[in-house]
């Protein structure tokens, strides 16, 4: 049965979907079918298809009370909307379905957990959110909550442990066909800490241990956390509040931690042995994987900095895209992601370049547009002293560009969308410090309308940003201070 709230939701998106032109839109990432986006959630493979939920508020593209959106793709790159699978409509969940994930029933039905949020008064105009964990189950389009509502509460927690912060449940299936999740709360130290829960049958769910403590380590509450097995280790990931910056590897704000290590089951711990940002961009957060029919561990993030939400003006019809889907894999002790192979068939007009002398601005015939897929080697010039700094400028025309710009003493790579057309006094740039062992810097470009996204040294680091740059501003630029050698292979996307 929909609910008045979920019935609303669902004949204003379509109405409002009309008027929004493709256009308008990037190509092959997702963006809400209108209104706002945040997290993605439930990503999941069922029925053949790729589900993709997402935090979303349809009526105005800022945030608002939290519904879910729905799109399934075949390839992760075309996305199909589906009618709005989740309102915040019951007692417990009044004040928003927040972030939370699927699984697949064995009597093939579509389970959704997710943190019902109620807002409960305190004193004089003072409320707090109430987060608890809640299930709807479905075909794929139609989701019923369940009357036993909520399944996890204040009673499943640790003494001493926040029902306020207590959300984003990421479930998955075990070897044995029974379930697990883990879910994102704040202990009596005011940090972040992973709480793990086990359930025979998806319904019923119960306490097993805290997975994982922050310590006041990295950032404040963790949100959103998924754990997972990956090439003989687990990867747990988590996206703290309230970072500060380490060197260049956090920054300061909401970030996000790879911590990778082992796990045992048994016990329900994780020994932690190495950390790492997700994405050294400044656009990436609240990251959720997916497990594909072919075994590959698919990860999608909101590419989006909360503190530079005013970026667009609330005028626009959308705001919030999805990240690429990355495939990831470990490899000496790090996270690699690089984007789904799935992206190979949309490449088109092939341009290829080699060992191009580069020496001050160089534009290339046929390198420009903002649906491409690039892939660009630099290196010194023989026999030459090692240039300053190497940049490459697009999204650009005579008034602006986004620039990616390589200082090879320093090893340090820039994005900067200081002139692409924001009228906001928020963050612009981000520098991080890159693997330069074999003197050659590879990356692999790729921008869709109003983002680009940056794969160095074959995944071994990735940088998100968007940019809402006119599309007219399509032209690509190499610049060097100094010498430098250019490889470019470039494809449009189509
Ligand atoms: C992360 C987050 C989640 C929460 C959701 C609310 O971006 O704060 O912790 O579930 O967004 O929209």
């Amino acid at each position: 049965m929909t609910s008045q709230t979920l019935r609303e939701a669902r004949k204003y998106e379509e109405a409002s979907e009309r008027l929004i032109r493709k256009e308008e839109r990037p190509d092959f990432h997702l963006t809400p079918r209108t209104g706002w986006m945040n997290d993605p959630n439930g990503f999941s493979y069922y029925k053949g298809q790729y589900h993709m939920f997402y935090q979303y508020y349809p009526y105005e593209s800022k945030w608002g009370p939290m519904h879910w959106g729905h799109a399934v793709s075949s390839d992760l790159l075309h996305w199909e909307y589906l009618p709005c699978a989740l309102a915040p409509d019951e007692a417990y969940d009044r004040d928003g379905c927040f972030s939370g994930s699927a699984v697949v029933l064995p009597d093939g039905r579509h389970l959704l957990m997710y943190t019902g949020v109620l807002k409960e008064h305190q004193e004089r105009d003072i409320y707090k959110e109430v987060q608890t964990q809640c299930i709807a189950v479905g075909d794929g389009v139609d989701y019923e909550k369940y009357e036993q509502n909520p399944v996890l509460d204040e009673k499943n927690i640790p003494e001493g442990s926040s029902r306020f912060d207590f959300r984003d449940p990421k479930m998955w299936k075990k070897a044995d066909g029974t379930y697990a999740c883990v879910v994102g709360n704040r202990p009596a130290d005011g940090s972040g800490q992973i709480l793990l829960y086990n359930s025979a049958d998806g319904w019923n769910w119960e306490f097993k241990s805290v997975l994982a403590s922050n310590l006041n380590r990295f950032g404040k509450m963790w949100e959103c956390p998924d754990l997972f097995e990956l090439d003989g280790k687990w990867v747990l990931i988590t996206s703290p509040q309230d970072m500060r910056p380490e060197g260049f590897e956090y920054h300061n704000g909401n970030g996000t931690l790879c911590l990778i290590g082992d796990y045992q089951e048994e016990t329900g711990t994780f020994e932690e042995m190495h950390d790492q940002s997700v994405d050294y961009g400044i656009d990436f957060y609240a990251p959720q994987t997916v497990l594909a029919p072919d075994g590959r561990r698919i990860m999608i993030g909101w590419m989006q900095n909360w503190d530079a939400c005013s970026m667009r003006s609330p005028e626009e019809p959308w705001f919030g895209q999805m990240s690429l889907p990355r495939e990831l894999s470990l490899r000496n002790g790090r996270l690699y992601q690089t984007p789904v192979r799935e992206l190979d068939a949309l490449r088109c007009g092939k341009v290829e370049y080699t060992d191009v002398a580069v020496s001050g601005e160089v534009k290339l015939d046929g390198i420009r547009g903002r649906r491409v897929d690039m892939e660009l080697t630099v290196r010194p010039a023989d026999g030459q002293e090692l240039y300053q700094k190497f940049s490459i400028r697009f999204a650009q025309d005579d008034t602006y560009y986004t620039s990616l710009s390589f200082r090879p003493r320093e090893s340090i790579l820039k994005v900067d969308r200081k002139f692409s057309g924001s009228r906001r006094a928020i963050i612009h740039q981000r520098r991080s410090r890159i693997n330069t062992s074999n003197e050659e810097l590879k990356l692999r470009i790729i921008l869709d309308r109003f983002s680009v996204e940056v794969f160095v040294n074959d995944g071994e680091q990735v940088m998100s940003a968007t940019m809402y740059t006119r599309q007219e501003a399509d032209e690509i630029s190499f610049l060097a201070d100094g010498a430098a050698n250019i490889d470019v292979v470039k494809y449009d996307i189509r």
